[in-house]
């Protein structure tokens, strides 16, 4: 593995990944939209084994928006498919051998069918106790959902106003014990977050690629990886505060 220039102990603790390009790497090579989706599942895993391989504890994808549902029909049968029966049935247990934890993010509402919610609990239950990695699928996942979900979590518990604070909020999460990620990617060259993990991301650092998903592989991870061990991290302070305190760098 070349792992050129990437220092172990820098590494980010949790990369986060917003998959974008399928649609465009299809057409220009004149084929279906679908055929983008279906390449792009393919990037993912090559992406999530060099996660393995990097020794990265979390990975985190976003594989279907709250937002893309208003896509054509059959697009979005075609995505839901490639999730269920590729991702989560033909690779399932791949990940598994590989000791890849698999769980997922997003509401659980009704648009989202029975018999994926159901192969979902499956998956996550078969994969919960791997230690190799952590991989979270964001599905029918929004920023602004998952706060807006956390703020009614929240006022359903009854709890009071002067009770409310960041980590009161942060509970409520879907996934309260993941980390931030210290890491955001956004391939297909646009600059934009797309209402992904929108609150996590506060102090991440965002690479921007112009790689279409579905060309995406494991030495794209790396590069990411390094333009990140290029940036200083500060957190709002001042560099000689960070040093002292030992954040994250
Ligand atoms: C990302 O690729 C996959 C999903 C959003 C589900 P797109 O389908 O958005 O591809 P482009 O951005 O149209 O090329
Ligand atoms: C973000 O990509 C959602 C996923 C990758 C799942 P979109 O393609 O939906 O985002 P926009 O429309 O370019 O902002
Ligand atoms: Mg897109």
């Amino acid at each position: 593995m070349d792992l050129d220039g990437i220092d172990p102990q820098r590494l980010p603790r949790h990369v986060a990944c917003v998959m974008d390009g399928n649609g465009r790497w299809a057409t220009k090579r004149g084929l279906p939209r679908t055929e983008g989706h279906r390449a792009g599942e393919e990037a993912l895993l090559d992406a999530a084994k060099g996660a393995v391989e990097l020794g990265l504890e979390w990975f985190t994808v976003f594989a279907f928006s709250t937002e893309n549902w208003r896509r054509p029909h059959q697009e979005v049968r075609f995505l839901l498919s490639v999730i269920a029966d590729d991702l989560l049935t033909r690779r399932r247990d791949e990940l598994h051998e590989l000791g890849v934890r698999i769980r997922f993010a997003g509401r659980r509402d009704w648009r989202v069918p029975g018999w994926i919610l159901r192969r979902m609990d499956e998956t996550a239950a078969l994969t919960r106790h791997n230690k190799a990695m952590t991989l979270t699928v964001a599905f029918n996942y929004g920023g602004r959902a998952e706060i807006v979900d956390a703020a009614r979590a929240l006022v359903a518990e009854g709890v009071k106003a002067s009770q409310v604070d960041e980590r009161s909020l942060r509970k409520h999460f879907y996934l309260p014990e993941m980390p931030d990620p210290d890491l955001f990617i956004r391939t297909s060259g646009e600059y934009r977050i797309s209402n992904f993990l929108l609150w996590e991301i506060a102090y991440s650092e965002l690479v921007f690629m112009d790689v279409l998903w579905p060309d995406f592989r494991r030495e794209h991870l790396r590069d990411a990886v390094r333009e990140y061990q290029q940036r200083e991290r500060r957190f709002g302070l001042t560099r000689g505060q960070r040093d002292h305190d030992g954040l994250p760098s």
